[in-house]
């Protein structure tokens, strides 16, 4: 007879706040940082990132902390960092990102995000690699999200739940990037669910609907960071143009490649920008 272990946040009579106490309460035992202030998830080509942001004084295996479930991709780091910055603050770096097509369910999708704010985090960055509907987006440019359609018609947030969604993505907190590098354009982001990437046709669609990025995470992500009370700042990768923008297949190497190929320069960028949270 085999026995299956359950994942926590899959028992449906577990509670995910619950969860994402103790896991909070794991990462400050295990870094020994009882506060973190800011916490970042860092996407396909943003990993850089941490090493500019500030010295890194703890680095912990994901799988070790409570919740969180082991990543299903390369080029994404399974771990949790915790950062000294220069002006004292901390921040909490998650290189493990559980995605929407996983098919592991909502709650899982949105633990990093729930554990970031029980560190005591106030601001949650969250970066990803996407497609560009705007051809003038080249890959290897860096977008701020202004705003998301949420395409996976799923929800993090649990029964009567009702949490305004307006300046979603903090408008401070963009101003605050632009005032780092003024050219910054910004986009909606659409999640799709894939992992297939879209098609031609969805990727009209997404555009006759006001999207101008698409992709597969943050939207989930930014609503259970906003019903944890915290200010988004979202940015996305362009990695390579949307199906049927650029006239060639897509593949995961290029964006792979595109994300490596621009990870010092929004790795510097990003860094700049948290500096003056
Ligand atoms: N679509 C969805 N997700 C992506 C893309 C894309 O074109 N590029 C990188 N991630």
């Amino acid at each position: 007879m085999s026995t299956t272990i359950l994942h926590p946040l899959d028992d449906p009579t577990a509670n995910p706040f619950a969860i994402a106490r103790e896991a909070a309460a794991q990462i400050a035992e295990k870094t020994g940082v009882e506060h973190h202030d800011i916490a970042l998830t860092l996407g396909s080509g943003w990993a850089k990132a941490a090493d500019l942001i500030g010295e890194t004084t703890a680095t912990i295996p994901a799988t070790e902390i409570i919740g969180f479930s082991k990543p299903v991709l390369e080029g994404h780091v399974g771990t949790l960092r915790s950062l000294l910055l220069p002006n004292g603050k901390r921040a909490l770096v998650i290189g493990a990102r559980t995605h929407y097509y996983e098919n592991h369910g909502v709650r899982r999708v949105v633990h990093s995000v729930r554990t970031a704010a029980a560190t005591g985090a106030s601001t949650m960055i969250l970066t990803n690699g996407a497609g560009g509907i705007r051809e003038s987006w080249k890959p290897g440019t860096p977008v701020l999200i202004s705003d998301h359609i949420n395409l996976t018609a799923n929800s993090p947030l649990e029964g009567a739940t009702f949490i305004d969604l307006t300046d979603l993505y903090s408008t401070r907190l963009r101003d605050l990037a632009r005032a780092v590098d003024p050219s910054l354009d910004e986009g909606v982001y659409c999640q799709f669910r894939g992992p297939h990437y879209e098609t031609p046709a969805e990727v009209q669609m997404a555009k006759a609907i006001g999207g101008h990025i698409v992709g597969m995470s943050t939207a989930l992500e930014a609503i259970a960071a906003r019903e944890a009370g915290m200010e988004i700042l979202g940015m996305s990768l362009i990695t390579n143009l949307a199906a049927g923008i650029q006239k060639t297949p897509l593949s995961h190497t290029e964006v792979i490649e595109a994300g490596r190929n621009a990870e010092a320069v929004i790795g510097a960028l990003l860094a700049k920008i948290v500096e003056l949270i």
